[in-house]
């Protein structure tokens, strides 16, 4: 790419996704404005089933299972064959979506500064599963969700933004979960594209292609 100011370039994302995508469609839908800082070039899936593979082939996205079964339980040569699959589409930036396999250290320094993740709770209130029964077995009267850096600890790195929703009298998991994947959905986003541009100002970023 020649004569182009960084300004008006996108960046380029790679979602990685174990199930239905709702999240992932929320990007697509955003990343269509030519002005979003982000294009999703690619989205793989551990799970060969993930319906959201089928929500990316609909829109043309390079959508791609790498299963991680037949690795037998070896993550990091799972990853490996993730991470060439990133590196050969010229991802720039990973944005996990429902991503549910814990990442090793490899992959994580791997993509250190470049990778992001949504996770449905208010962090630091519930790393890991089961938020929402969490929430409401704790009596918090606000709940929601945080996009935040992914660093080695589970939901711990720098957090790029939150957006809560109240918890109501009578919720149960399933009426919460749902408030909170609507706010997921609008945040999620907003995040990406503050990371992309983030990642695009960097003194040292250069486009992939
Ligand atoms: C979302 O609740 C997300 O926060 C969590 O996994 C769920 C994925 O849902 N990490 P979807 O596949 O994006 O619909």
């Amino acid at each position: 790419m020649t004569d182009v100011t960084l300004g008006s370039v996108r960046v380029r994302v790679g979602v990685l996704i174990s199930g239905r995508g709702s999240n992932l469609a929320a990007l697509m839908e955003a990343a269509q404005d030519p002005g979003y800082p982000a294009e999703i070039v690619l989205v793989l899936a551990n799970a060969p089933g993930a319906g959201g593979l089928e929500i990316a082939r609909q829109a043309d996205i390079a959508a791609v299972a790498i299963d991680h079964r037949p690795f037998k339980g070896d993550r990091e040569a799972h990853e490996r064959a993730i991470d060439a699959a990133l590196r050969g589409a010229g991802v720039e930036l990973v944005a996990l979506a429902g991503y549910m396999r814990i990442l090793t250290p490899w992959f994580v320094q791997a993509w250190r500064g470049r990778m992001i993740n949504i996770h449905p709770s208010l962090l630091p209130h519930f790393p890991g599963v089961d938020t929402h029964a969490r929430a409401l077995a704790a009596g918090h009267d606000r709940h929601g969700c945080t996009v935040h850096w992914v660093t080695e600890g589970v939901d711990a790195g720098p957090v790029i933004g939150q957006a809560d929703v109240p918890v109501l009298n009578g919720d149960t998991v399933e009426t919460l979960a749902a408030r909170v994947l609507t706010a997921e959905h609008g945040l999620y986003p907003q995040c990406l594209a503050q990371a992309a541009r983030e990642l695009r100002d960097a003194a040292n970023f250069k486009p992939s292609r």
